[in-house]
């Protein structure tokens, strides 16, 4: 039998491209290519890159210099660059790089094992098309390997939505929806696998819909199909769009038990001159009824949301009001970030606010959001919750598992019960995790 061969994968960004990763190690699997978790053995180094803020390219330059010494050390090393970096850039990136055996954008990745091959001749390849086949349909199958307790399964890709700041709808292309057929086949597949809570993905997840015996379904009926696998006990999505939060969707965050109290709602400002300009296509007003009528159904639910200061136009007022709809939602947790120009997108050219003032506001914004983040987490102290124990604490006997809140918690717990639910105890909360105890 050949040695099997060592496949480093680093991966950048959003959990689609951690998704896409395990996909890709999977592929390569079927090539030979075992994961190892170093670069410094490895027989092929793959780059999944992320496009989504700035210097991302220039970041990903640099680090492929770092493996200069590598490829120098170990002249049949492979060296790949993949996701929305190597959409981007794409042969540029072997121009600037020549030691870069393979770029590979996001809808071609199931052509990775036919390019490393190709490569292992001499022939540098790049591939960034939007091919008419589905990759998940010519993805070659690894084998069957245990899986953690927590996978992401994608159900959803691309964007239409052209947000004025955002690369997704040229880096991931179009939105497509996978079929109920393909996903249900596949949640079966990581069930089977050891999986016990899903993590449903799309850039627009919500806008997923599919057919099933001639009945058009949208997310909330996929998660009531999936809510049937007996063994599933949690699923969640992510990420979601405030325009495509239909009312079934609504009602599923009240009637179906096994989706998570949990929504990641991005609603990036809250000043209505600033979502026009970003092209949201929705105010203020209409993004705060959406969620008074997700709380109706589900009073618990923790909110979480993506936010982006100074954007082009951007006053003062502007920042005040996003400041208030903060103050009105009280967002579990949330991201934030200061506006970066994404050449290509419509908001690139327009006047910019001052970085200074980015960052003032920034900090502002990081301020209150941290305070209501750590009240929410407060709020749990005392109360026994449900945690799904997913692996390994930072301290000696010691697991760390997930709240259904998506809280990190931790306790003293026996490694024999991961994969298992179990009943917690609150006893502090820490900056990003929450201590607990099993009862
Ligand atoms: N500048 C800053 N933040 C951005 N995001 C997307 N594009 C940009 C950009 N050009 C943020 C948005 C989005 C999240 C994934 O990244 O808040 O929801
Ligand atoms: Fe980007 Fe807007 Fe599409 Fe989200 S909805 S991926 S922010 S264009």
């Amino acid at each position: 039998m050949t040695q099997p061969k060592k496949l480093f994968v680093k991966t950048y960004g959003c959990q689609m491209n951690v998704y896409d990763s395990e996909r890709m190690t999977d592929a390569l699997g079927v090539s030979g290519y075992v994961a190892t978790d170093t670069p410094d053995d490895a027989d092929m180094i793959l780059l999944n890159t992320c496009h989504i803020r700035e210097k991302a390219a220039e970041k990903i330059y640099s680090e492929l210099g770092r493996y200069k010494p590598f490829k120098a050390a170990k002249p049949d090393l492979k060296i790949g660059v993949a996701g929305c970096v190597a959409q981007a850039e794409g042969a540029e990136i072997i121009r600037r790089q020549p030691m870069v055996d393979l770029v590979v954008g996001p809808q071609a990745y199931h052509r990775l094992p036919e390019m490393e091959q190709a490569a292992g001749k001499g022939s540098k390849q790049v591939d960034t098309d939007f091919p008419e086949e589905d990759k998940f349909d010519h993805l070659p199958r690894g084998p069957k390997a245990r899986r953690g307790p927590s996978a992401f399964l994608t159900v959803q890709e691309g964007c239409d939505k052209f947000c004025a700041f955002c690369v997704v709808p040229y880096t991931r292309g179009a939105e497509v929806s996978r079929t109920v057929d393909q996903i249900m086949a596949e949640a079966r597949d990581l069930v089977e696998r050891g999986v016990v809570e899903i993590n449903l993905l799309g850039q627009n997840v919500n806008a997923w819909h599919g057919e099933k015996d001639g009945a058009e379904w949208g997310l909330a009926q996929l998660i009531r199909e999936l809510a049937s696998i007996d063994a599933l006990k949690r699923i969640r999505f992510t990420t979601s769009h405030p325009n495509d939060m239909d009312d079934d969707l609504i009602a599923a965050h009240g009637d179906v038990e096994k989706l998570m109290p949990y929504l990641h709602l991005p609603v990036q400002s809250g000043s209505d001159k600033i979502l026009k300009a970003m092209n949201r296509k929705h105010t203020a007003a209409q993004y705060l009824k959406l969620i008074e009528r997700i709380r109706a159904a589900r009073p618990d639910i923790a909110l979480s949301g993506d936010f982006i200061v100074g954007f082009p136009g951007e006053t003062e007022a502007d920042f005040e009001a996003t400041m208030a709809l903060c103050e009105q939602v009280r967002y579990g947790q949330a991201f934030s970030f200061k506006y970066s120009p994404r050449p290509g997108t419509p908001a690139a050219d327009r006047a910019h606010v001052e970085e200074a003032e980015k960052s003032a506001r920034l900090a502002r914004l990081q301020e209150l959001l941290a305070r209501h983040q750590r009240e929410f987490q407060e709020s749990m102290v005392g109360k026994v919750l449900p945690v799904l124990l997913e692996k390994p604490g930072r301290l000696e006997g010691q697991m760390v598992g997930k709240s259904e809140f998506l809280h990190a918690v931790h306790m003293q717990a026996d490694p024999a019960l991961k994969g298992q639910i179990v009943q917690a105890r609150i006893l502090y909360s820490e900056r990003n995790s929450l201590a607990g105890e099993i009862v």
